[in-house]
């Protein structure tokens, strides 16, 4: 069985655990980037990218070389924006019509996960969705994380028998 980690990450937290994941399946690794991203800071970064949420943008992505019908399992992580997946993930699930494949969802927050993972479940439901995971404040508690995201994915694997 084929398995591919599909991420967004701004600041790294998605991508770190996207990282450990990828390593501890053995899976490929896809990071999913807008084509024109400005990486604001401070109260300029909330404002900005929460309105590309609200606005339910679809940002023009960078291309993406892997073909992703030859995977059976998607490991998908997103950061949480204001309650809910980010707006390059939003492009990504319109642009590519995912269908029949076995997938875990994760999203990493610093402690309001919203609707994040029943949103992206919404947008995948052509799939057998197999578990979903959220993670707190990864860049604080980075090795906890890591070892919680290692395990989960062990655990849902045995599960499935790949
Ligand atoms: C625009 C924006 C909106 C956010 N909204 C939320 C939120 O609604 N709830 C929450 O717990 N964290 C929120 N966060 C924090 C991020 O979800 C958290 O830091 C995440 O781990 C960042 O992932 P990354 O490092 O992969 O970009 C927000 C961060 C940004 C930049």
């Amino acid at each position: 069985m084929r398995k591919l980690v599909i991420y967004y990450s701004l600041e790294g937290n998605t991508k770190l655990l996207s990282q450990t994941i990828a390593q501890n399946l053995d899976a490929d690794i896809l990071e999913i980037k807008p084509k024109y991203e400005v990486k604001r800071k401070g109260f300029m970064k909330y404002l900005w990218c929460g309105k590309s949420v609200f606005m339910k943008e679809k940002p023009e992505l960078e291309r993406i070389e892997i073909n992703i019908d030859e995977y059976d399992l998607l490991i998908i992580g997103t950061p949480v924006w204001a309650g809910t997946f980010t707006p390059a993930l939003r492009t990504f699930f319109d642009k590519y019509n995912i269908k029949n494949k076995k997938i875990f969802l994760f999203c990493t927050h610093n402690g309001g996960p919203g609707k994040t993972l029943e949103n992206m479940k919404s947008e995948l439901d052509m799939n057998n969705i197999v578990d979903t995971k959220d993670f707190v404040n990864v860049s604080k508690n980075v090795e906890i994380n890591k070892n919680i995201a290692e395990k989960w994915v062990e655990e849902v694997i045995s599960k499935i028998n790949v």
